[in-house]
């Protein structure tokens, strides 16, 4: 058996999913950036992603339409979220679908919700969460490597409704961002980015307006030096507390 596990992931709840589950399977884990491979032959396929407003961050259905599977593969997928994944497990299903293809399996994991443009996280929640989260993920691990299935909900017309402001703010979100005298211009954000969106200039970063919304750059900086508008100001940063940022980074110099 064959298997491979893409995941997109800005702040490691997803890629601590992912790894959980690899490590059972023996898959490979593979992120999702603008520049992955589309070739797919793998007898078992993953994809563990965050619930971006009740739905599907734009970069996995992207990628999951661009992919050419081979054969007729176990799929299966994880979306972590903080509160409520709507139809991020649907919406999935309904591009793999066209595709004729479609999810045997699909499970939320509620975790940290890292939004921090919209509420704080409370600091004392992160320890609990974060151990729940792993015991969840090995539950999924061992019903993945078991093959089961289940069903997949569909979308609902609120998680529709909801995922439109997303659609409708995501690319250009980036123009919220403001970046503090504190920049020691180290790259980080930069490196972390997932689409490539963000230029150093002078050592500072310049932001290219095709933004994810993923936040990666802004809980990554290690001065805290990104905000977004004045929302977030004063409030605490977070990261999975296994994952570091090393392995987020897509654009290594
Ligand atoms: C732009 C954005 C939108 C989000 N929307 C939702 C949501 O609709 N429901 C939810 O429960 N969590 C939501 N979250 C929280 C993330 O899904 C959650 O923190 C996830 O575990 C982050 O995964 P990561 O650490 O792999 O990036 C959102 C986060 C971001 C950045
Ligand atoms: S991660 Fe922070 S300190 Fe480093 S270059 Fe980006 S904004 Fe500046
Ligand atoms: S600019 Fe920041 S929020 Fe936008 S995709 Fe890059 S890392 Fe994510």
């Amino acid at each position: 058996m064959s298997g491979i596990i893409y995941y997109f992931s800005a702040t490691g709840n997803s890629l601590q999913a992912a790894k959980v589950i690899a490590q059972k399977i023996d898959a490979e884990v593979v992120k999702i950036t603008t520049k992955t491979s589309i070739l797919c032959d793998k007898d078992v396929i993953g994809f563990v992603y965050p619930t971006f407003y009740w739905g599907l961050p734009a970069l996995v259905a992207r990628f999951t339409k661009k992919l050419k599977i081979e054969g007729n593969p176990y799929i299966f997928a994880v979306t972590t979220c903080g509160l409520s994944s709507g139809g991020a497990l649907g919406q999935l299903n309904d591009i793999l679908n066209k595709k004729g293809q479609q999810l045997s399996f699909g499970k939320t994991i509620r975790t940290v919700a890292n939004n921090i443009t919209k509420y704080r996280i409370k600091q004392k929640s992160i320890s609990k969460l974060v151990q729940s989260q792993n015991k969840k993920a090995n539950e999924i691990a061992e019903a993945v490597a078991k093959k089961q299935k289940n069903n997949i909900p569909k979308v609902g017309i609120i998680s529709k409704a909801f995922y439109q402001l997303y659609l409708k703010e995501y690319p250009n979100s980036d123009k919220g961002f403001l970046v503090t005298s504190d920049c020691i211009s180290c790259g980080t954000c930069q490196q972390v980015c997932p689409s490539g969106n963000i230029i150093l200039k002078n050592g500072k970063p310049v932001f290219q307006h095709h933004c994810e919304n993923c936040l990666a750059c802004l809980h990554w900086c290690p001065k805290n030096a990104i905000e977004w508008k004045k929302t977030t100001i004063k409030k605490q940063r977070y990261h999975h507390p296994q994952i570091s940022c090393s392995e987020l980074k897509t654009n290594k110099e």
